[in-house]
Parts: C-alpha cells; structure tokens; sequence
C-alpha cells in the first residue's frame, strides 16, 4: 500500500504478507514495514496507511515486531494492538515485543 501526492511523489507505504512466522503456528497477517517521508510525519498519512493495508486482508488476526520502546508500542496500542510477547531474537541485544490485533 503506497500514499502519493498529488505529483505521483512518495509519501509512504505499508507492507505485510500472511505467514506463521511470529504466531509459531496460527496463520495470520504480518505488519512488516509502515514508513512515512520524514517531511509528511504527523498529518495521519501513516494511520491512514496502517488502516488501509488492515482494511484490505482478509479479517483475522494481525502481528508486528518491533522495539520494545513506547514512543513505537504507545502508538500501536491507541491503534487498537496489544502486546502478546516478547521477544530478544538471534544476536540482537535490544528487546522486541510482539503485538496483535484482531479485525
Ligand atoms: C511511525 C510512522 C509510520 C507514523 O506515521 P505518521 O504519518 O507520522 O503517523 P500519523 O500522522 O498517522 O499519526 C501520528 C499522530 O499524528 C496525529 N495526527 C496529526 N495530524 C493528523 C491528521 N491530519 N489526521 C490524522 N492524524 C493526525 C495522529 O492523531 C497520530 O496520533 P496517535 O499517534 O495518537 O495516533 C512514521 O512516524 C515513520 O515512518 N516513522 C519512522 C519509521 C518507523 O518508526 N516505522 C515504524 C516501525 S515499527
């Protein structure tokens, strides 16, 4: 999913695929990147993405990883995610958190 300005120009995209990966068994929908231009952050170009890709999977549930740090966790929660896990994956030295959300 892609937002363009009027020109065609980037102002950012979200992207997810439906695996088992973070469930470990379950089927569900993966959030696996959501960016938005530095320049465009804070005017609901990125919520707007995150609804839209949501909006176009087959209802179920949905997962992310991402940094265990509540400038990103805060976010996800007002946008209906809770935590379900988590996680120190490989070698990294930072932790992660596994959060879902149902729709
Ligand atoms: C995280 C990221 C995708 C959010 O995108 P964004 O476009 O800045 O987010 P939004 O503007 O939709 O939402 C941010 C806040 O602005 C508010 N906002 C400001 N203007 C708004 C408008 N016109 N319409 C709707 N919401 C608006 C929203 O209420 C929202 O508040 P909330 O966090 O309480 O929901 C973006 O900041 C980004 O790309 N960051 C760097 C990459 C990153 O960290 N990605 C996530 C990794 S897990």
């Amino acid at each position: 999913m892609v937002a363009l300005d009027a020109d065609g120009a980037l102002l950012g995209f979200a992207a997810g695929w439906t695996d088992t990966v973070l469930t470990g068994g379950e089927t569900a929908f993966e959030l696996a990147e959501l960016v938005v231009v530095p320049g465009q952050q804070g005017r609901g170009i990125g919520r707007g993405l995150h609804d839209a890709l949501l909006a176009a999977v087959k209802p179920g549930p949905s997962l992310l990883m991402t940094l265990d740090v509540p400038e990103l966790t805060d976010r996800y929660a007002r946008w209906g995610w809770t935590v379900a896990d988590r996680r120190r994956p490989g070698k990294e030295e930072r932790d992660y958190v596994v959060m879902r959300r149902e729709h």
